[in-house]
This record gives structure tokens, sequence and C-alpha cells, in this order.
């Protein structure tokens, strides 16, 4: 089995608040895409594309030397159907993989991996909910409690057998948004197995994200 990661690196960071595109903050003097690529390299992912924000083309190709960039969309799901399609005929697997989850353990893209190699479709990386969770309704009353023994929360890398994700990606509508990429092939009824995540892949999206990454860092 060959795979080929894609890293989502187009977004802007609203929430980031820093003063360049997220992925190109810098954690302990490095950007976090360039982490995000060592991250998925490091696990076993010999080829990446990174989908990046097309007006800061320049400034990537200087924090990625060498590395296979394309031009991201305005939602996450069109940048990595950008990336997809640029990465046509590179592995029999996809890893699809955020910027903004720089310290992702190797062995996390590995047990993703070897789900892919034991025969699933699409994979996922989850941790279990701890805190009590709720729905709310619009007027932010408690309308009850949800099961948190059912619920996880879904990290990436995200791994596909290459044909049922452009598959997938080809039958979603062209304005579709998804939050990830199990859901678009959940959409189409593909099962999604589940490996373990790692707190250590945590997302950065607000500033205190970053505070503990680099703490984490350092330690
Ligand atoms: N992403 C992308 N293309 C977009 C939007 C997001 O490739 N149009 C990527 C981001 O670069 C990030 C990942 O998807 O690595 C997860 O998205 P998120 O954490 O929401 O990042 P941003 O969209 O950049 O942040 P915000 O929502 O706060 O603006
Ligand atoms: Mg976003």
């Amino acid at each position: 089995m060959h795979a080929v990661g894609i890293v989502a690196a187009a977004g802007s960071g609203l929430r980031l608040g820093a003063d360049l595109p997220k992925a190109l903050v810098p954690l302990a003097g490095r950007p976090l895409v360039a982490w995000s690529v060592d991250a998925l390299r490091a696990g076993g992912v010999t080829e990446v594309v990174v989908a990046v924000p097309a007006a800061e083309r320049a400034a990537f190709e200087a924090a990625l030397p060498g590395v296979r960039l394309v031009d991201g969309g305005a939602t996450r799901t069109a940048s990595v159907r950008a990336a997809l399609a640029a990465a046509q005929d590179l592995g029999d697997a996809v890893l699809v993989h955020d910027a903004a989850r720089p310290l992702t353990p190797p062995a996390v893209v590995a047990r993703v991996l070897a789900a892919l190699a034991d025969g699933a479709r699409a994979v996922v990386p989850v941790l279990p909910v701890v805190d009590t969770t709720v729905a709310v309704g619009p007027d932010g009353v408690v309308t009850g409690a949800l099961p948190r023994e059912q619920l996880r929360r879904v990290q990436t890398p995200q791994g596909f057998d290459r044909a049922t994700l452009v598959q997938a990606y080809d039958r979603l509508p062209a304005d579709a948004e998804l939050t990830d990429d199990a859901a678009v092939v959940h959409t189409f009824g593909i099962a999604v197995q589940t490996v373990a995540g790692d707190e250590r892949a945590a997302k950065i999206t607000v500033t205190h994200d970053l505070v503990l990454a680099e703490q984490q860092v350092r330690r």
C-alpha cells in the first residue's frame, strides 16, 4: 500500500487572529504546516500535497521547500477537493491531515495506515468525550444530555482508500461544505472505522491551543 498525504493549510485562522495565515504561524520557530508535513512523513507517508491560500503561495513555498503545493478554496472541503485532484495517481491510499495539528505523533499516522492496510476504506483517529455533553436550544436552555459513552472527538489524519475518497468527492455537490472528510464518504454510506487518537494531535484553533503546544515542544 502506498499512501499520499494531503494537508489542508488554506484557511486564514480567524479564531487564532494572527496577522498571517494560521498554517504559517510559528511553533518553536517553525510554521505549523511544516510540523504537520513532518508528522505525516514520520508516520510513513512518502508523498505530500499541501493546499495553501492562493494569495500566499510564495510564503508557503519558502516554508515548505520541495513540497507540492496547490491553491486551496474558500472552504476546507474545496481545499481538500483541489489537493485530491492534484494527488491523483500518487498512491492507492490517501491521508488527509489538518495543518493545524502540528504535534500529531507518528504513531497516530501509523495506526491509520495500519487500519487501511487491514482493509478499511475509511478510518479516523478518535478520542473519548470526557465532559458531560448536552444539547442546547436556541434560547440557551439545555434540552437534554447526550450519551457521552457513544460520542467521540474526531481528529486527523483521516485515511481512505483513494478510489473511495475520489468517488465520494466526485458525487458531492460542488458547493457542499463539511468539516471533515469522513463525513464526505459517510454521506455515501461508506463505513468509517476508528483507531485511537492522541491528545497531542489537538487542533490549534485559539491562542490558548498555541500556548499549550509551545509547552509541549519545550518539555
Ligand atoms: N482549511 C483549508 N481551506 C479552507 C479552510 C480551512 O485548507 N478554506 C484548513 C485550515 O488551514 C486548517 C484545517 O483546514 O489546517 C482546519 O480548519 P480550521 O481549524 O477551521 O482553520 P481555519 O479555517 O484556518 O481557522 P478559522 O476557522 O478560525 O478561520
Ligand atoms: Mg475554519
